[in-house]
């Protein structure tokens, strides 16, 4: 099974899905993910991505096979506060302000309230300033950006990321993958991003599973040796476009 010589903190076995109206997404999928490291997700459109991030976070149910975090039952972690999701259509709650948004993400999870903490996130994303402004008031991007600072306030085991930076503005976007890698990685969470770019898989990452059209079936397997924190001429280094060309022959030949 790919990813299993670490501790596996997150392990499908034989999981699969079939949405109502027959569509098969995953099927029969094999798969541990390594505790405290990132895995990049990428693969075609519409290939079941979404759809196992959902399971792995148990907010939908499979239809055949397992998802085992840390031990439990994904609906178990999530009541533990364990799992944090920034999912692309941020569901943030349209009567709290950004700042309330996210500091709720810690009372949900039983955790003491860190108004400072808070504020660096917050600041972090580039939401200084909007602190005190309701969701109807900001961008997509923006929202995105309050939604990625809520997944990360309760430090949580697991974080899943499905296409977080999707209505980001390209600058933002790479600024975004450069600062905030290192407020999870190197603390123990263990993270699985959903990304259409293959740059931005290599930049976050350290290990990218290329899927095939539905249902999703692993076609390649990368590893991202390259170092932490990674600088932001990263996408120059020979070694980080030998992965990326790597990602693209197997998306090309899915
Ligand atoms: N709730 C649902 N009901 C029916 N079909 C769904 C549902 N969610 C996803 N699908 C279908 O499952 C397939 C995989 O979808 P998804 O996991 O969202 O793909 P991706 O995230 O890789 O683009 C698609 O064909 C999609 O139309
Ligand atoms: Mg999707």
């Amino acid at each position: 099974m790919p990813g299993s010589e670490a501790a596996a903190a997150i392990i499908c076995r034989g999981l699969s899905k079939t949405h109502p109206g027959g569509v098969e997404a995953v099927a029969e999928m094999d798969l541990a993910f390594s505790e405290g490291l990132t895995t990049a997700l990428i693969g075609p459109s519409g290939c079941g991505k979404s759809t196992l991030l959902r399971l792995i976070a148990g907010l939908d149910m499979p239809s055949g096979g397992t998802v085992s975090i840390l031990g439990r039952t994904p609906a178990e972690q999530r009541r533990e506060g364990a799992i944090s999701v920034a999912f692309q259509d941020p569901s943030l709650l349209p009567w709290l302000t950004v700042q309330q948004n996210v500091a709720l993400a810690r009372r949900l999870a039983r955790q003491e309230p860190d108004p400072d903490h808070v504020a660096r996130l917050i600041a972090l994303v580039g939401l200084d300033g909007f602190a005190a402004t309701r969701p109807a008031a900001l961008s997509g991007g923006m929202r995105q950006r309050a939604a990625i600072a809520r997944s990360l306030v309760t430090r949580p085991r697991i974080l899943l990321l499905d296409e977080p930076f999707g209505a980001v503005d390209e600058l933002t976007r790479r600024q975004l993958a450069r600062d905030l890698p290192p407020l999870w990685q190197g603390r123990g969470t263990t993270a699985v991003l959903v990304t259409h770019s293959i740059d931005e898989a290599v930049t976050l990452s350290d290990r990218i599973l290329v899927l095939s059209p539905r249902p999703a079936r692993i076609v390649a397997d990368l590893a991202v040796p390259l170092p932490r924190p990674r600088p932001a001429d990263l996408d120059q280094n020979p070694q980080f476009r030998a992965i990326a060309s790597l990602a693209l022959a197997a998306l090309s030949c899915g």
